[in-house]
């Protein structure tokens, strides 16, 4: 019999200090009126000088591993999904492979900002259910604020750093992986971008001088494009799994604006207590977002036998993304 793939178990890690829109208005020309109004945040993490991301991924991955029942030793393959790897190479999968003492596992990077949790729950299905490999550990891990200009007030309220983790297996206990949904559109790369530190403009003292090393984002843009895209890949996902609207459970939507959440939780009808948010607390951690999300929904809510979640997600690239999370019958 064909395997399935599931998650057997998640975990998350988010740094200590805590930066408030309170400590914000110190810093830039803001308000915890205008965040909060506009946003939904209320604080954010930020990860310490000496703490990098792929720190932040191997502490999510330990609590992973320690829920799931298997060992490092039993993997086959490490994920990660990140915008702001420690190295552009080495990749961050490979830290994470050796610190967690993986000998057998595979390892690689890719990045679809982010959806790039979704695009990896995609991947890890194909290889499950293609009988490469059984036993996958998928990290989505992001130190946002080493690219953040804590100058600029159109970005560095938005962000915060974080790290989630699945372990992924074709057998066992947990969320079947049952659809996947991708996509992406190239054409409006600008609209959000790290211009500096790839081939194109390598770090030079003029290009640091011009600040082309934070992220830049046309906001309003990419408001209407995260809206219309993330509504797009949820009702593609329903309908190739053959559910309708009214058989999820739980929505688990992209943690970037309040606002933008709550635009795509009317179009599908949902009662908003089915609605999940960290927002609040966390800002938008890219990759993480919806893995934190999920995370701690798994450890507060009780997902029933048969219940169906729908994570949805919007990013750079752009790239959008939707999964169906299925609580397995075994
Ligand atoms: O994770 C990938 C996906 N990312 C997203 O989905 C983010 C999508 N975009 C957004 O969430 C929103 O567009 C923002 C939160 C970034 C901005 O909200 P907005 O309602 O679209 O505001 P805006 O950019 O139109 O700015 C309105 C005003 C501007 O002033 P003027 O030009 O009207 O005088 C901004 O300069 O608000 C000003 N502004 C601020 N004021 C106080 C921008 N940032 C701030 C700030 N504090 N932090």
């Amino acid at each position: 019999m064909a395997k399935a793939a599931r998650i057997v178990a998640t975990g998350s890690y988010l740094p200590e200090r805590i930066l408030t829109n309170k400590d914000l208005e110190q810093m830039v020309d803001t308000s915890d009126e205008w965040i909060f109004s506009r946003t939904g945040m209320k604080e954010r993490r930020i990860a310490s000088s000496n703490e990098f991301t792929s720190d932040m991924g191997c502490k999510a991955a330990q609590m992973a591993l320690e829920r799931s029942g298997i060992s490092a030793q039993d993997l086959d393959l490490i994920l990660v999904a990140t915008i702001t790897p420690d190295y552009v190479f080495p990749s961050t999968a490979a830290l994470i492979q050796s610190t967690l003492k993986a000998p057998q596992a595979a390892a690689f990077d890719f990045q679809a900002a982010c959806t790039g949790y979704v695009y990896g729950l995609a991947i890890a299905k194909g290889f499950i259910e293609g009988g490469v490999y059984k036993n996958i550990l998928l990290i989505a891990s992001e130190k946002l604020s080493s690219i953040i200009d804590y100058k600029d007030r159109n970005t560095c309220v938005l962000f915060g750093d974080g790290a989630s983790a699945a372990v992924i297996r074709d057998s066992g206990p947990g969320l079947l992986i049952k659809q996947t949904s991708l996509g992406a559109d190239g054409g409006v790369a600008n609209l959000l971008m790290l211009p500096g530190g790839g081939c194109r403009q390598p770090a030079t003292l003029e290009s640091v001088e011009k600040g082309l090393h934070y992220l830049s984002m046309e906001g309003k843009e990419v408001f209407k494009h995260a809206v219309r895209r993330m509504q797009s890949a949820a009702i593609h996902c329903l309908d190739l799994a053959g559910l309708a609207q009214s058989d999820i459970d739980w929505l688990i939507p992209h943690q970037a604006n309040e606002r933008i959440i709550d635009a795509i939780a009317k179009r599908f009808e949902i009662d908003e207590a089915k609605v999940f948010k960290t927002v609040h607390k966390y800002g938008n951690t890219s990759a993480s977002g919806v893995a934190i999300a999920l995370d701690e929904l798994l450890d507060e809510k009780d997902i029933g036998k048969g219940d169906n979640l729908l994570l949805v997600a919007f990013g750079a690239g752009f790239t959008w993304g939707a999964a169906i999370l299925t609580r397995a019958e075994i």
